[in-house]
């Protein structure tokens, strides 16, 4: 497949045909948060199949939906459900959904997941906004040739989680009962959880958090120069750390936990960004 830029535009121009406004700010749901697109006002729900070009999801607690709309004052376009490695696709696959987003405008782009607890310090219901992220497994997903309309071929990653941003997550902290870090997102292929022996490898290399999506989309915004958010929420302590295995129930059962809370903390977000 040729993933031009004519590929990416056919979504983009399909998605700007269904609203009559530019959306100033993406937000991809992770798994704890999809419930917040239900918050938009004056929805247009567009179902990724019916979108050309687009990807569709294949995990059954991620919805398979765009929601453009207003979200504390602001225009946003939202994915509620995202698209993952470990469901198949191909690491050049995965830039579609922010490519086509920054053809409709897009500036800002916001991402949460769901991760495991690497830190000792953390604890399960905790947040973790991301400063950082190691990736070191997997292809990056802007191999292959360079659209130059996106971005350079080479680009600097140093401050792809902008400050500013982090700044603000950081100050609206103080407005929920969240407790809310700053760490290391490391980006985990799965769809196995990591082993403890691998944890506790992840922990010596510098992770605070260990998870399987988010770093494909960051890459994606950081080299069509995007401004970026992105927050974890912790849904279980990692592998070894608790003498229990980790569930797929229990990282529900955290995820519907802190729903509500997470759900006020990013409308304050978005409303002081
Ligand atoms: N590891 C990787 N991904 C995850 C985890 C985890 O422990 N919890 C939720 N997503």
């Amino acid at each position: 497949m040729d993933y031009n830029y004519e590929y990416f535009k056919k979504s983009a121009d399909y998605i700007l045909s269904k609203i009559d406004f530019k959306p100033e700010v993406a937000m991809i749901l992770g798994s704890a948060l999809g419930s917040l697109a239900e918050e938009i006002e004056n929805p247009v729900v567009i179902p990724y199949e019916d979108i050309p070009n687009f990807l569709q999801s294949t995990v059954d607690s991620h919805a398979g939906e765009l929601i453009l709309g207003t979200l504390s004052g602001k225009k946003v376009v939202c994915m509620s459900g995202r698209f993952h490695y470990y469901e198949g696709y191909d690491f050049e696959q995965l830039v579609i959904p922010i490519r086509v987003f920054k053809l409709l405008g897009v500036q800002t782009t916001i991402l949460t997941n769901a991760a495991g607890a690497v830190n000792l310090d953390y604890e399960a219901g905790d947040v973790m906004i991301i400063r950082d992220h190691i990736k070191i497994m997997g292809a990056s997903p802007l191999r292959g040739k360079n659209i130059e309309e996106f971005g350079q071929r080479f680009f600097d990653v140093g401050d792809m989680y902008t400050e500013r941003l982090r700044d603000v997550a950081k100050k609206c902290a103080a407005n929920t009962e969240l407790k809310v870090h700053e760490g290391v997102y490391f980006f985990w292929m799965g769809p196995q959880f990591e082993s403890p022996s691998e944890i506790k490898a992840i922990r010596i290399l510098g992770g605070d958090a260990a998870g399987m999506s988010t770093v494909t989309e960051s890459l994606t915004a950081a080299h069509c120069g995007m401004d970026l958010l992105a927050l974890s929420l912790m849904t279980n302590m990692a592998a070894g750390v608790l003498d229990q295995p980790i569930t797929p129930h229990e990282v529900g059962v955290i995820a519907n936990q802190s729903a509500g809370k997470l759900r006020g903390y990013l409308k304050d977000i978005l409303v002081n960004l």
